[in-house]
């Protein structure tokens, strides 16, 4: 109520297009909030970056008022991304809404997402507050945001499970009190998709100025329905589907941006909606997320999966010789899959490695570049067959491991069972060569017990995953670790044909971030 407007764009997308959904992408706030999904400052640009490029309506950045980094995270991304609107969450207190709106003072198109429970669980246990104080709250905290910011949107915490005249009552005063967008969560991913669509019909008909807002809806995943309960809602007039990549998020996490996008892509005769979305980024999208967070994509996720477009059966790649659509729905080139091509081998040049690299959507500074190539020339030496995936993996290695102060040299290893299993290691260290050699309970043990000696340390090793790149026992090795310090967590990768190699490269990649954190905290105590 009395919110002033702004003469600011209110909303991303007109609302000329009346079958457009607005895509909500909420990585970098619900994503990682799953635990282990931490992501730092440059990781969360650089995402928030491609998903811009991507066509996301809205990115929500984080939760400013939770800490610092959440908060230098939201102002950095309202900094550079220019295309979609970027928005911080707050709960329904003023500081927290105030803290939101100084983080993204420099947006082009700020949003402010405020929330609060409604359901009487919620009311009764968490907030310990009566239906009228939270409907009070909802006001004066949708009339602040308002005032601070020209876009606002409201959620309803617990959605699904709060009594309809209730939320009926709370939707209609946040929309007057100035918030342009409601979101329905499904908070506990309860509901099912029939549920869920009468309660988006009870919304249009009951409330009488609902007309004034976009309705949206955020579902997460316990059940399995998160976005079938999304699509459903926006059989029922929901215009903005809040999302994830590879369906990260709280528990079972939320839906995924990119099953979503791709069902009303490929169902478009059933569900005549479009989104802005351009699907070709998806593969990078899903490969980057899960690089940053080490969340690996399990090989039969939809769409993003190793095994979303490979055909196994004989009869199935007999069908899909005589034609493709006898076994596949939309085309691996849609997501952005290029066929897996045998690109290059190690008579290619700098020129075609270059071009190459344009053509997987990478564009390289000139060290980058140089790097890159370096080591593409050394995995073409030792490996028959060079594929696309082993470029970006070593892509990715070369650009993580860019300016970081420990730098990998080299590495001897004595494997087998004989033992004692015993690894020699040279890194450098701001610079300075330094080497080790040590036993350890087998080759990574003692690898990474020869980096301890290097570089001492206290953090401890969370998780140790290996992954083949490609197909083959010449395949390259993505290692990734997550490492855990004073309650902070850090993931490093590595790619390298030698899986030892990757091993120590993660593992390093590990503790410079674990030693940007630290500088970043207690400067004195960093000088290692
Ligand atoms: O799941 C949820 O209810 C949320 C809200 C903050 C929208 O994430
Ligand atoms: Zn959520």
């Amino acid at each position: 109520m009395g919110a002033t407007q702004s003469p600011k764009t209110i909303h991303p997308v007109t609302r000329t297009d009346a079958n457009r959904i607005i895509i909500f992408d909420t990585t970098m706030r619900d994503g990682e909030q799953s635990p282990g999904a931490s992501m730092n400052l440059e990781e969360k640009i650089k995402i928030a970056l491609l998903l811009e490029e991507m066509g996301v309506d809205v990115i929500e950045g984080g939760f400013p008022i939770a800490s610092n980094g959440d908060f230098e995270a939201v102002r950095e991304i309202a900094k550079v991304v220019k295309n979609s609107s970027v928005c911080g969450l707050a709960r329904a207190a003023r500081a927290d809404i105030e803290r939101a709106w100084e983080a993204l003072q420099h947006a082009e198109r700020p949003r402010i997402h405020t929330f609060l429970s409604t359901s009487p669980l919620h009311m009764k246990y968490k907030l310990q507050m009566t239906p009228e104080q939270v409907h009070q709250a909802v006001i004066d905290s949708v009339s602040h945001a308002r005032n601070l910011c020209p876009d606002v949107e409201w959620s309803p915490e617990d959605g699904t499970r709060t009594e309809h005249d209730f939320l009926c009552r709370t939707v209609e005063s946040a929309i007057k009190a100035g918030a342009s967008t409601i979101n329905i969560p499904d908070t506990v991913g309860y509901t099912v998709p029939e549920e869920f669509s009468a309660l988006i019909r009870m919304l249009k008909n009951h409330v009488p100025n609902i007309d004034k807002a976009v309705i949206s809806v955020h579902c997460h995943n316990d059940l399995g329905l998160a976005v079938a309960n999304s699509l459903a809602a926006v059989g029922a007039g929901a215009r903005q589907i809040e999302c994830t990549v590879n369906g990260l998020g709280e528990r079972a996490g939320n839906a995924a941006i990119e099953e979503v996008v791709m069902a009303l892509r490929t169902r478009h005769d059933v569900m005549p909606y479009t989104t802005g979305i351009k699907t070709e980024y998806i593969t990078r999208a899903s490969r980057l997320v899960s690089a940053i967070t080490g969340f690996v994509v399990q090989p039969n996720k939809a769409i993003v999966g190793a095994n979303a477009f490979a055909h196994e059966s004989g009869i199935h790649q007999d069908g899909m010789l005589k034609h493709a659509g006898t076994y596949e729905i939309m085309t691996p080139e849609s997501v952005g899959l290029g066929k897996s091509t045998l690109v290059m081998g190690k008579h290619s040049g700098r020129h075609a490695f270059k071009m190459k690299l344009k053509e997987l959507g990478f564009e390289l500074g000139d060290n980058a570049l140089n790097d890159a190539f370096r080591r593409f020339k050394e995995v073409a030496d030792r490996k028959k067959d060079v594929y696309d995936e082993d470029i970006v993996a070593l892509v990715d290695d070369a650009i993580q491991q860019g300016d970081e102060r420990i730098k990998f040299v080299s590495l001897q290893v004595i494997a087998g069972s004989k033992g004692p299993q015993t690894a020699e290691i040279e890194l450098q260290l701001d610079g300075v060569s330094k080497t080790a050699k040590v036993t350890g309970n087998g080759p990574v043990d003692a690898t990474f017990n020869a980096i301890h000696v290097v570089v001492p340390h206290t953090a401890r090793l969370l998780l140790y995953q290996v992954h083949a790149v490609t197909e083959g026992t010449d395949a390259q090795a993505e290692v990734t670790v997550r490492l855990e310090e004073n309650g902070k967590t850090v993931v490093g990768q590595g790619a390298d044909p030698d899986t030892l190699v990757a091993s120590a490269r993660a593992y390093i990649h590990a503790l410079n971030k674990l030693l940007t954190k630290r500088a970043k905290t207690a400067p004195a105590a960093l000088r290692a």
